[in-house]
């Protein structure tokens, strides 16, 4: 049965990146890697209404855009994922850069050289394993349909343009020092601590578990079907104050005045309750609304995984 498949919300807390606005981070995240999600589901849609007898050329052009899709949402949420570290490399890594590159400096040489490369164009950098090798090496790809059989990327950058030129122009360069000293290397140590175990990549999703979410797919899904749901926007204060559009339906509530709104929420109807980008804001403001009893889930991602899944951007009214 097909089914479509929700971005994941961001990784990292894309405020917090050194030497990297927020503003390239969201965009890259909503229109690039959304429009990843967005292909896939939709080339997996054509795949499955396919005829018997359908033109091979149709199929196989099907096929392409599918594993280019595919490795561009995998590829994507990797990046996203091995952002929000101070860059320090973590011991268990080093020792293992070190046996498979010589030494730290020549990995990070070949790696920086690499991405660098690439700058103009188009493309990953990957630090890759490679299963069967056991052993750690840099991949680069000029599109997303070079994946290494048998290698699983550990750490990713991306060197697509719109990665960088929002924030750097031209200068690839220092978007590469830049990405370095951003990267999570804790995160990293895990995918290689997963990888050389046979386990699965561990997930990149960074939602709270302990408390009921809805992903932006089963939103949609409800919202579609006319089923009656509460949206609450629960953006802070000084974060709707410069934002310009709102989902459609959804009433802003101060997540600092709680007590003040509390009262308007039906009791009888679900909620559901959705900040910029699926963090602790619309986490605490859920938590408050079921403390009262009220049944109230959490948007996973926000109002940024509604952007990168293909929701509509509705204009907020003023003291909407
Ligand atoms: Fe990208």
């Amino acid at each position: 049965m097909y089914q479509d498949l929700a971005p994941i919300p961001i990784p990292h807390r894309p405020w917090t990146l050194n030497g990297i606005s927020k503003d390239m981070m969201v965009s890259h995240y909503e229109n690039n890697y959304g429009g990843a999600v967005r292909t896939l589901n939709a080339v997996r849609k054509e795949l499955a209404a396919l005829e018997g007898g359908a033109p091979g050329y149709r199929v196989r052009a099907l096929k392409r855009e599918e594993l280019s899709a595919l490795n561009s949402v995998a590829l994507h949420e990797l990046y996203f994922g091995n952002l929000g570290g101070d860059g320090r490399v973590t011991e268990p890594v080093r020792a293992m850069l070190e046996e498979h590159f010589g030494s730290h400096a020549a990995w990070r040489r070949e790696f920086v050289a690499a991405g660098q490369s690439l700058a103009g164009g188009s493309g990953w950098a990957l630090l890759t394993y490679a299963r069967r090798q056991k052993a750690l090496w840099i991949q680069t790809a000029t599109d997303h349909t070079q994946a290494a059989v048998d290698a699983t990327p550990v750490l990713a950058l991306d060197m697509y343009e719109h990665a960088y030129h929002m924030d750097f122009g031209a200068n690839a360069g220092a978007y590469v020092d830049a990405f370095m000293r951003n990267v999570d290397w804790t995160a990293v140590a895990e995918r290689i601590a997963a990888v050389r175990a046979d386990r699965p990549l561990p997930p990149e999703d960074p939602s709270d578990k302990t408390l009921p979410s809805i992903s932006v797919e089963e939103l949609a899904a409800q919202l579609a079907k006319g089923e009656p749901v509460q949206l609450v926007d629960a953006r802070p204060r000084h974060y709707i104050s410069r934002a310009s559009d709102i989902m459609e339906g959804a009433v802003w509530r101060d997540p600092e005045r709680l007590d003040e709104w509390v009262g308007e929420i039906r009791a009888e109807e679900p909620v559901a309750v959705y900040c910029a980008y699926g963090f602790h804001v619309g986490c605490g403001v859920t938590k408050a609304l079921r403390e009262r009893g009220l049944d109230a889930r959490y948007v996973r991602g926000g109002l940024s995984a509604w952007y990168a899944a293909g929701g509509a951007r509705t204009p907020r009214l003023p003291g909407a």
